[in-house]
């Protein structure tokens, strides 16, 4: 993950909206969206620290191997250990309105935060809402993997309260499960506690390939690496665009000093990851299993229309599938972020590196 604002290449429009919202008065809310690896984590974090966000918490879903009612305090310790340790002149204030919640506690820099009060969170919140009052600093609190959080109970709740009524504490959240990301932020459904909040949403896209190619050849001068046009080009054109992804083939190359040992590295690596994302997405939807890999089988040598897709999934399973139950199985791949839809409308895989997962899974 990149923190330096020197090291972060490219995406200065949202680097710019990130920048605005944060200083602001009125945005209460930023939601950063995004496939995983195209760098949502390090452009929040650069942005705290180009735009000099002194008091934040980074409260992150993959620090905990699930977010459960349990392990969320867990996750909410270490976010507010690192904000106290760079908390820098105000540690003292924060440190003292912490430790009057019940069930904080703080030892030096540690925040301890003891399971079993659900209300614990709100009142951590409100404690930050006042040192934001009291030292005049606006409060960031950045959500990572932000979806994850949807299992605690209340999580939504929490997020619409602090929206309405703490002043001075604002919301980042980020996501690569897109559908999810945005049912936790009420988008569809005027039930949800954050439905018709205005939201400041800031939406990465993969770089474009000159852009790509611009990348790895800065990386490779960097690096001080004579790297051939023709292998940059091969890499740009397998890994779509995806810094995490160029990043990686950049230091396998530097490592191997072998092109194609460094692109089957990225690819593997790549690949396994998008491998068990998938394998705990069917796990969850056993009787479903075989008609969404056949989906994503037909995605996986090209993008196509709805209908177009649905013939091939069709000829796959040999027998026809109804309207909605079909169109179902596409927002559920949507919400989850295994599929998109093009400006043109058609349906493809989000990562193309997919492709290498899908074919290895039965
Ligand atoms: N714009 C960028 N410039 C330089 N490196 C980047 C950029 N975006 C991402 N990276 C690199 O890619 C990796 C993945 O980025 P990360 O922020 O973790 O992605 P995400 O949170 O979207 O999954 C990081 O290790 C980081 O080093
Ligand atoms: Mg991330």
């Amino acid at each position: 993950m990149k923190e330096e604002p020197s090291e972060f290449y490219n995406y200065e429009r949202q680097l710019e909206t990130l920048g605005m919202g944060l200083r602001d008065r009125v945005t209460r809310l930023i939601a950063v969206k995004g496939v995983r690896r195209i760098g949502k984590s390090s452009l929040v974090r650069v942005g705290f620290k180009l735009h000099n966000v002194k008091v934040h918490a980074v409260f992150d879903a993959r620090s905990v191997p699930v977010v459960t009612s349990e392990s969320v305090f867990e996750v909410l310790s270490r976010g507010l250990t690192m904000l106290l340790e760079r908390a820098g002149g105000l540690r003292g204030l924060i440190a003292s309105l912490l430790s009057r919640v019940e069930g904080v506690s703080v030892g030096g820099v540690r925040v301890e935060v003891t399971p079993g009060r659900p209300r614990v969170l709100v009142e951590v919140v409100e404690a930050l809402g006042r040192v934001a009052a009291e030292a005049g600093e606006p409060v960031v609190l950045f959500f990572d993997e932000a979806q994850d959080f949807a299992a605690v109970p209340g999580f939504a709740r929490m997020l619409a309260h602090i929206y309405d009524y703490v002043d001075g504490v604002k919301i980042v959240l980020a996501g690569s499960e897109v559908g999810l990301l945005d049912r936790l932020l009420g988008r569809r459904d005027p039930k949800a506690p954050l439905y018709g909040r205005p939201i400041l949403e800031i939406v990465m896209e993969r770089l474009p390939p000159e852009r790509a190619r611009g990348f790895l050849e800065r990386g490779f001068s960097e690096l001080g690496l004579e790297w051939p046009g023709s292998y940059i080009e091969e890499a740009v054109e397998s890994l779509d665009g995806i810094p995490g992804w160029l990043t990686a083939y950049g230091y396998y190359s530097y490592i191997t000093r072998s092109h194609p040992e460094a692109l089957r590295r990225v690819v593997r690596e790549a690949s396994l990851l998008a491998r068990d994302e998938l394998e705990s997405f069917l796990s969850a939807r056993r009787q479903a299993r075989h008609r969404y890999l056949t989906i994503l089988r037909c995605l996986s040598s090209r993008p196509m229309s709805w209908s177009e897709l649905k013939r091939c999934v069709e000829a796959g399973l040999g027998r026809r599938l109804n309207n909605s139950q079909y169109t179902r199985y596409l927002h559920e791949l949507q919400d989850y972020s295994f599929i998109e839809k093009t400006g043109e409308g058609l349906y493809r895989l989000a990562d193309p590196l997919l492709r290498h997962a899908v074919a290895g899974l039965h």
